[in-house]
């Protein structure tokens, strides 16, 4: 490993969300492990390439998707993943999420049905509202802690007339699952079948515990290219999430040409800020990121094992779901409570601020989701306050 990540750096007062957000009072400093960003330094390519950036001196007016980005996106994911991306079909979006809201705004109308597989990410609900789209829920299985798709379930909501797709988190946010070929294919069946479109965020593509290996969608079922829309971004993976990028691959030539009336010329949003361009293509090209990026996954395994390790010596009868890919751990904890809202004070007392399972959907009522992407220090201080919480 060339990177080590257990050095902790002051992040308050730097006007980042995890860290600066206003929490209520609390005697003691509160350990925020809510919203997936990492506590950890970027590599130090991409650092060089925004200071060079900073040295021009003049930020003027950019010139956007050049060839060399549109190559370094596509270098990426077909060194990565063998995914042959055409340039042409990469649209810009300043994140995932407002891709999303921009995606159902022109591949469904008012009152269409969205499907999504709860418990999931949950600005997938928030944008489906906003749009005045319906939500369809897939409720998942959850076997131990181990979740599985409801095929069944997913066939009766496809077969729907006022269904007109899905929202697909691969990998999963927060059950932590990275979707095996068969259960992608399966999904891509019904969507055939049924004629519905595939929105698929791959965000945490690269995020991945050492065993197991992403499937992009787009590369698993070419054939279906007109229905599937997949969305990636840098922010995830290389921690760059305030310079607001996003890469969304749209194959279908009449979503192309929607996506470019309306986001392009309605909305105006056309590509991302200089910083952006620059530290995406950092880290995409650069083999510094990639050993970075190596060395991340390789600390979070770590991390996973030592949190599983604590929580299932104090916390025995707490299920903790197999982390196949993101940097967040989802730990059931209804055993030891049964008001998840008294839980959450109790919690703020110890001075612990996590993602609360009842956020993302009722199934994840009673659950937490730890963001496991900070020094060993800080998840050993987590988990800690975690067990006297819910020993309280
Ligand atoms: C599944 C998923 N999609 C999207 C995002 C956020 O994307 P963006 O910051 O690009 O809007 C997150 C962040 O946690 C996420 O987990």
């Amino acid at each position: 490993m060339k990177y080590h990540f257990d050095e902790l750096i002051n992040r308050k007062n730097t006007g980042c969300v995890k860290w600066d957000k206003a929490f209520p009072a609390c005697d003691k400093d509160i350990l925020p492990l809510w919203v997936a960003d990492m506590d950890f330094p970027c590599a130090e390519a991409i650092q060089q390439a925004l200071k060079e950036k900073v040295d021009e001196q003049i930020y003027g007016y950019n010139t956007g998707f050049t060839p060399a980005y549109r190559q370094a996106v596509c270098g990426w994911f077909s060194k990565r993943f063998d995914w042959e991306i055409d340039p042409d079909t990469i649209f810009y979006a300043g994140g995932v999420v407002p891709a999303i809201a921009y995606l159902l705004e022109i591949m469904s109308e008012e009152g269409d049905g969205v499907i999504i597989s709860t418990p999931v990410y949950y600005p997938f609900r928030k944008k489906i509202e906003a749009t005045k789209r319906v939500v369809v829920e897939n409720p998942l299985i959850n076997e131990h802690g181990m979740y599985r798709i409801d095929f069944d379930d997913l066939e009766a909501k496809m077969a729907r007339n006022d269904v007109k797709g899905m929202i697909l988190c691969s990998p999963h946010n927060p059950v932590g699952r990275i979707w095996t070929k068969e259960e992608l294919l399966k999904i891509v069946t019904l969507a055939k079948k049924y004629d519905k479109w595939i929105i698929s965020d791959e965000i945490h593509c690269d995020l991945v515990q050492k065993d197991y290996e992403h499937q992009p969608l787009l590369k698993l079922a070419p054939e279906a290219k007109d229905r599937i829309v997949v969305c990636t971004a840098p922010s995830k993976s290389f921690n760059l999430a305030g310079l607001q990028n996003s890469n969304i691959i749209i194959c279908n030539e009449k979503w192309q040409k929607k996506w470019t009336s309306y986001v392009m010329e309605r909305l105006s949003l056309n590509g991302p800020n200089s910083f952006a361009i620059a530290a995406t293509i950092a880290a995409y090209t650069k083999e510094d990121s990639e050993q970075w990026l190596a060395d991340v996954n390789a600390y979070v395994d770590e991390n996973d094992a030592f949190a599983r390790a604590c929580i299932q010596q104090y916390l025995p009868e707490a299920i903790i779901s197999p982390r196949q890919g993101t940097y967040l751990l989802w730990v059931d904890v209804r055993a030891y409570c049964e008001d998840e809202k008294q839980l959450e004070e109790t919690m703020l007392k110890e001075g612990l601020i996590l993602d609360e399972g009842y956020l993302f959907g009722e199934a994840g009522k009673g659950f937490e989701r730890i963001n496991l992407a900070c020094p060993r220090s800080i998840v050993e201080t987590c988990v800690k306050r975690l067990c006297d919480a819910l020993h309280k």
